[in-house]
């Protein structure tokens, strides 16, 4: 996609697009080389309101300075935010960096708090649209066509759309929001113009023909009614025809669905959109994206423990799996073998699977961290727990296995593993042994890490806090059952 680049005239940068990451970055890193500071920089979106006003003259660029890759990944996000500060709180953390490249790992200085939660306000409005977005489907002059409308809060088309190309790519669909409409045909994603709700398709038989395909299709075990009213605000409502089936479908036994998927596959227009559904079935396009992810996962360089490590060490499990363990990090033996929890922990964590019941084989298993972060003591490698930003920069990764699995349940195991999935400090004691909400909707379970349950000194406590851990791990399974009932 070509786009313009910023204009800088004196201190005021006017950006092409009020999500252009690239054109940020390059103005910011010129006026930071230049130490201009934040309170002279005007920062713009063509056609849109500035945020604030300066004066001073630019200097010309000098070589730029390197930032974390946590930062430009927390830019990245950012950027996308409507807040019309957004590019002079960053280009302000640029300037920080600038002088502390550890700036960021303060959790507690407003500033970075302030950006984290622009960031997280953009990737709940990211994972909205991958969840809540309806294709309607239309007989174009060309053949079929899904096309969908969307109102994001945020700028977050365009870094929203590689989901529906990996998800959708068999179908040729279209993306209509009020500030732009993508575009795929199967081969090629492109950009038009924005368009207004009446653009899209509606009303019957269209609407009626869609209300059938969500009924056929809806699926329980992904329910989460408390979750899904809470999280789908009743703004997405209108959008969504199957929303007035939510009530009998959550009344409706499981058999009637399946007569009604029968019944109504045979229908006009309906059969396409049944049949792209199953595509993204495991062993579909969710299989091929997830083997893309795990190719981009093994080059991953988003902080610096690759450079130690001995390869990535990604989850594993079958994709349709009810539960989602998380855990810390790979240990020694996981970073040889290139899997997680294969070393001690694992062990014990299998020995605890068998005694709830579980089969590890239908779980899924992945870990918040993707590399071993150690400390060379002679010739032993000794464990260090990852730090903030290490939690944060892996953090993407996570995401992306969880957009793609959606487990019905997650389980967080130690304080990483919750840090990383609720996006802050979580006390395992204050919440352990009751499901709680992810901020992506998903229900998550938090217990304990099986590392710490090797490390109790004391023989009874020992057992006692490894048969809570089973006790836990029991209630995850009829939880999980529960809900694919
Ligand atoms: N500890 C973890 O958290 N994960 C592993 O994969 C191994 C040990």
């Amino acid at each position: 996609m070509l786009r313009d680049g910023p204009m800088i005239d004196a201190h005021r940068v006017t950006l092409p697009a009020p999500d252009d990451f690239d054109g940020w970055r390059d103005a910011a890193r010129d006026l930071a080389e230049a130490g201009v500071p934040a309170s002279a920089v005007v920062w713009q979106v063509e056609g849109g309101e500035a945020d604030l006003f300066g004066t001073a003259t630019m200097q010309p660029a000098a070589p730029s300075f390197p930032v974390p890759r946590a930062f430009v990944e927390l830019a990245q996000a950012v950027v996308c935010h409507s807040d019309p500060e957004r590019f002079a709180l960053l280009y302000a953390m640029l300037l920080r960096l600038k002088s502390n490249r550890q700036a960021l790992d303060d959790a507690a200085d407003p500033l970075v708090r302030r950006l984290q939660d622009l960031a997280k306000a953009v990737r709940r409005d990211i994972h909205k649209m991958h969840a809540f977005v309806r294709f309607r489907e239309i007989e174009a002059p060309d053949g079929a066509r899904f096309v969908a409308f969307f109102e994001p809060e945020h700028h977050i088309v365009r870094r929203a759309a590689n989901f529906f190309v990996n998800r959708f790519t068999a179908m040729r669909w279209s993306i209509l929001t009020p500030e732009l409409s993508i575009h795929w045909d199967g081969a090629t994603l492109s950009e038009g113009p924005g368009a207004a709700r009446a653009d899209a398709p509606a009303g019957d038989p269209l609407e009626e023909t869609w209300r059938t395909y969500y009924a056929s299709i809806f699926n329980p075990a992904r329910l989460k009614v408390g979750a899904m009213l809470k999280e789908m605000p009743k703004k997405y409502w209108r959008n969504m025809p199957e929303t007035s089936l939510v009530q009998p479908l959550i009344a409706g036994a499981r058999q009637r669905e399946i007569d009604m998927i029968d019944a109504s596959a045979v229908k006009d227009g309906l059969k396409h959109a049944l049949e792209a559904e199953r595509r993204v079935e495991p062993g579909g396009n969710l299989r091929a994206s997830w083997e893309a992810l795990l190719k981009d996962a093994r080059k991953c360089t988003r902080c610096d423990l690759y450079r130690h490590a001995t390869q990535t060490v990604f989850g594993e499990g079958p994709l349709d799996a009810s539960i989602m363990f998380v855990g810390e990090q790979p240990g020694d033996q996981e970073d040889i073998a290139g899997r997680p929890f294969v070393g001690p922990a694992g062990q014990l964590f299998d020995a605890a699977l068998e005694k709830a019941g579980i089969d590890r084989s239908t779980v899924y298993v992945t870990n918040a961290v993707k590399h071993f972060k150690f400390e060379q003591r002679g010739k032993k490698r000794i464990h260090s727990k990852p730090g903030a930003g290490e939690i944060e920069a892996c953090r993407w990764w996570i995401g992306q296995e969880r957009d793609l699995i959606r487990p019905p349940v997650t389980v967080a195991l130690g304080a990483t593993a919750a840090r990383s999935l609720f996006d802050k400090v979580v006390t395992i004691s204050k919440v352990r042994g009751e499901p709680q909400t992810l901020p992506d909707g998903g229900e998550c379970w938090i217990t304990v890490h099986p590392s710490f349950l090797l490390r109790i000194p004391e023989e009874d406590r020992r057992h006692e806090e490894r048969a809570l851990f089973v006790r836990d791990l029991k209630r995850i399974k009829e939880r999980a059952a529960e809900l694919a009932a």
